[in-house]
């Protein structure tokens, strides 16, 4: 699928689901220069890969999604360079949050473990996010003496409720995944053990939608959050044209047609039988 071998990640394919993997479990997937430069160039790779429909992002091994940026490999061994702190900040912030929120895919989180700091963005960019039970969460840079940077600070206060973003970044305290369905960080939590199986089933269910469908719908909810209401409709009118110029598999015209002419499914219980556009 992809030419490149990678050392800090790796990538998976299996049916269309790519699962991409922070790899370096023992050092609880922590997020080192390498990884960054990685990600960086494999989303670009994945974004027209035909093999991947869904993206699945997670940690390797059975304990870690990210320990968040590396304290010793990202922070303390470039303190005294401002170029390499740079180009690594770039890197950082474009595959955690412009690549991976603008991704033309369906992407999930799969926090199957410890989640600090840092790695709160990746899990605000992807659609959707599902957790352990026992998944540890936590903003814990108020306990080294640090403040959420990156762009972790403006992704919780997007994503939590004001006094849970407060909360949590001032006192370092962690939330385990149940608590993270409660506060609507994730979109559900499960037992570990199916984690991966509850994953494989929301991907198999968007892999049945309209892929043009899917990507235009996500990029409107992202855009429209920042627009009034009358740029809102301007841009939805105008988003809806260009799915219906862009949509190889003519998925307007098909869904149409089963439910009024062939009356072979009703869009309120369910999708239309998609007709994919090699096939
Ligand atoms: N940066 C650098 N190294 C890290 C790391 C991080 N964020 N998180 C874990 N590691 C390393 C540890 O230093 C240790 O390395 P070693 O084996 O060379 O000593 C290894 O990963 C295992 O970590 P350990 O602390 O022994 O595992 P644990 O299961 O007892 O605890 C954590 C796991 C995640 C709770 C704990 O490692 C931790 O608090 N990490 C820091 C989390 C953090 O604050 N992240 C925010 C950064 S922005």
């Amino acid at each position: 699928m992809l030419a490149k071998k990678y050392e800090a990640i790796s990538v998976e394919n299996d049916h269309g689901i790519t699962w991409l993997m922070i790899n370096r479990p023992d050092k609880r997937n922590a997020m080192s220069p390498q990884v960054h430069l990685e990600m960086d160039e494999v989303l670009d790779e994945l974004a027209v890969d035909p093999q991947t429909e869904i993206l699945v992002l997670t940690g390797a091994g059975n304990q870690a999604f990210s320990a968040g940026q590396d304290i010793k490999l990202y922070f303390r061994a470039n303190a005294g360079n401002a170029a390499a702190r740079h180009k690594l900040r770039r890197a950082s912030n474009n595959w955690r949050w412009q690549k991976l929120s603008g991704f033309p895919k369906p992407t999930i989180a799969m926090v199957n473990g410890y989640c600090f700091g840092g790695a709160f963005t990746q899990v605000c960019a992807c659609d959707f996010a599902l957790a352990a039970d026992d998944a540890m969460f936590g903003l814990s840079e108020i306990n080294w003496g640090i403040l959420p940077g990156g762009i972790v600070s403006w992704n919780v206060a997007q994503t939590l409720n004001y006094r849970d973003a407060l909360y949590y970044a001032m006192t370092g305290d962690s939330f385990d995944g149940k608590q993270a369905k409660q506060m609507g960080f994730v979109n559900f939590s499960y037992p570990k053990e199916r984690l991966r199986e509850e994953t494989i089933k929301l991907a198999k269910k968007l892999m049945e939608k309209s892929p043009a469908a899917l990507r235009y719908t996500k990029e409107g909810i992202r855009a429209v959050r920042f627009m009034n209401e009358p740029q809102a409709a301007d841009y939805l009118n105008a988003k809806s044209d260009a799915l219906r110029y862009n949509d190889k598999e003519n998925s307007r015209e098909e869904g149409m047609k089963q439910f009024l002419d062939e009356k072979s499914y009703r869009p309120g219980y369910g999708h239309f039988k998609r007709k994919r556009a090699s096939a």
